[in-house]
């Protein structure tokens, strides 16, 4: 079975915030993203409003066809708007103010007594918690704990080494992806990837057999100024399914 793509419209929004106005819709791309292939899609709402905005999650829940994965900070904010608005799912992220990207993955550890209650109301509500975690044992030993049903596991470091051509880092950073997609789905997780995915690196990642869901947003929007959504999604869909034909077993 194929693993689902979802694809992040939040830098749809980032171009038409950049001007003010409504253009271009962030929902009009999410709905052509759903009719070239997308299995959802993924905003993240963050505090400053820097792209997505309160609106346009309540557009998207009311005209798509298909999940929608709410990236959020962990804030009593954020979980007031996901209890209100129920996306099919949300993805807790961390997030400071100054980064250009989310960097790093969710402290699961440190941040235990802050993100499980969080995580409780949100799945107490019907939505399918997913925690962005980095590839590492004890962040995985914290999601279970926490009853969380879905890790994504964050690729931006590897991808970043890839790009860089890196090639010991970025195998190192691979085998860590790698050992924690084994392990986290041999402990019951579902595992989902995300952030800084391109064709190459969703065909590498799409061959790990435990990986049911791929996140990406900025290579796809970039891509798709040149080659438009539909033709970028075929594109990227085909990249995972070779992937998928890897795979051992
Ligand atoms: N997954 C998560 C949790 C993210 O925070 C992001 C970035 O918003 C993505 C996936 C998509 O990353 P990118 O835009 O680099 O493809």
């Amino acid at each position: 079975m194929s693993p689902r793509l979802g694809v992040n419209i939040d830098h749809v929004a980032t171009v038409r915030n950049a001007r003010g106005g409504a253009l271009p819709d962030p929902v009009r791309a999410a709905e052509l993203a759903i009719a070239a292939g997308a299995d959802g899609i993924t905003a993240h709402l963050r505090e400053d409003r820097r792209h997505i905005r309160d609106e346009d999650i309540a557009r998207l829940i009311a005209r798509i066809t298909k999940p929608l994965n709410f990236e959020m900070a962990v804030t009593d904010e954020m979980v007031g708007i996901a209890l209100q608005t129920k996306p099919h799912a949300a993805c807790l992220v961390p997030e400071k103010r100054s980064e250009r990207t989310t960097e790093g993955g969710l402290d699961v550890v440190g941040g235990y007594g802050a993100v499980q209650p969080a995580a409780h109301k949100l799945k107490q509500a019907g939505i399918r918690v997913s925690l962005f975690i980095e590839p590492d044992p004890a962040a995985l030993s914290a999601a279970v704990a926490m009853g969380a049903p879905v890790v994504e596991l964050h690729t931006g470091a590897w991808c970043e080494a890839v790009m860089q051509g890196h090639g010991e880092e970025a195998q190192r950073h691979f085998s860590r992806l790698q050992e924690a997609a084994h392990s986290g789905a041999r402990q019951g997780l579902e595992i989902h990837v995300g952030h800084g995915l391109d064709y190459a690196t969703a065909e590498v990642i799409a061959a790990l057999p435990s990986v049911m869901e791929l996140n990406i947003g900025h290579f796809l929007i970039g891509e798709s100024i040149f080659c438009g959504l539909e033709q970028t999604i075929g594109l990227m869909r085909a990249a995972i399914a070779r992937g998928v034909a890897k795979r051992a077993g």
